[in-house]
């Protein structure tokens, strides 16, 4: 069971739950779709074409989050769940050694390693979207990339490794707590959670 502290601040709300939707629709096919965007520089180039659209839809939602992190409800607040604080850093140190031991975090949203590897993905998308818009709006497809937006897509190119390790912990986490009787994964889909 998870632990719940019972402060409703705590608790996520109904409009981060749909940008997360959207996030994770949109994130894992613009993901998928990076695979044959790069035909970019041929005439034909449906493979880029698909990765900009679902490219720019990522972009909306996340840009979404981050204004809701910013001005939104005190629990989607960033400065509220972003471990920075000594007592947050102390969590995420607490949940690492249990790991160790082999020892689920038991936690409300946010607290502790997922805050930081949610945290983390935030970010990570944050990058991929500013890298990516910069290429939406001076990439002329059929020609190659140099000088500045050269550079800019081989740093856009770093989540070729850093999106499927973010996944994978993601994932691998929220998997786990499943096996482990705590269906927070039901609340994503818009789904009541048997385990509160
Ligand atoms: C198949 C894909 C995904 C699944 C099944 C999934 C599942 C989940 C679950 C179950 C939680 C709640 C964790 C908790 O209660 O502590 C969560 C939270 C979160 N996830 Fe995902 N996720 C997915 C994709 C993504 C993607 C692509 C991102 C991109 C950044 C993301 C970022 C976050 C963030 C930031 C939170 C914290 C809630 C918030 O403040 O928005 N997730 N996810
Ligand atoms: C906003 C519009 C976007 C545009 C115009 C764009 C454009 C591109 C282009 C041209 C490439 C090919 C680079 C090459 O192979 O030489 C690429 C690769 C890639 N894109 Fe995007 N992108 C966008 C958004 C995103 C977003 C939001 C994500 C996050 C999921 C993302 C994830 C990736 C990944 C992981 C690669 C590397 C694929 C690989 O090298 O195998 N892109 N993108």
């Amino acid at each position: 069971m998870p632990q719940t502290s019972g402060n409703p601040a705590e608790e996520l709300d109904s409009l981060t739950i749909f940008l997360h939707f959207g996030l994770m629709v949109f994130g894992v096919l613009t993901w998928i779709s990076s695979f044959w965007a790069g035909d970019y520089k041929s005439p034909h180039h449906w493979g880029f074409t698909v990765h900009k659209m679902l490219g720019l839809g990522t972009t909306l939602f996340l840009a979404g989050r981050l204004f809701h992190g910013f001005f939104g409800p005190q629990a989607a607040r960033f400065k509220n769940w972003v471990p920075c604080r000594s007592d947050q850093l102390k969590a995420v140190f607490e949940d690492l050694r249990g790991l160790l031991t082999l020892k689920l975090p038991d936690r409300p949203p946010h607290q502790g390693l997922a805050g930081l590897w949610e945290a983390f993905g935030l970010l990570l998308f944050t990058w991929m979207s500013a890298t990516g818009f910069f290429m939406y709006v001076f990439l002329t497809p059929g020609s190659r990339a140099r000088g500045v937006l050269h550079l800019v897509k081989e740093l856009h190119e770093l989540g070729e490794f850093l999106i499927p390790l973010f996944l994978g912990v993601h994932l691998g986490a929220v998997l786990l707590h499943a096996l482990a009787g705590d269906h927070r994964w039901r609340k994503m889909f818009f789904l009541k959670n048997p385990s509160n």
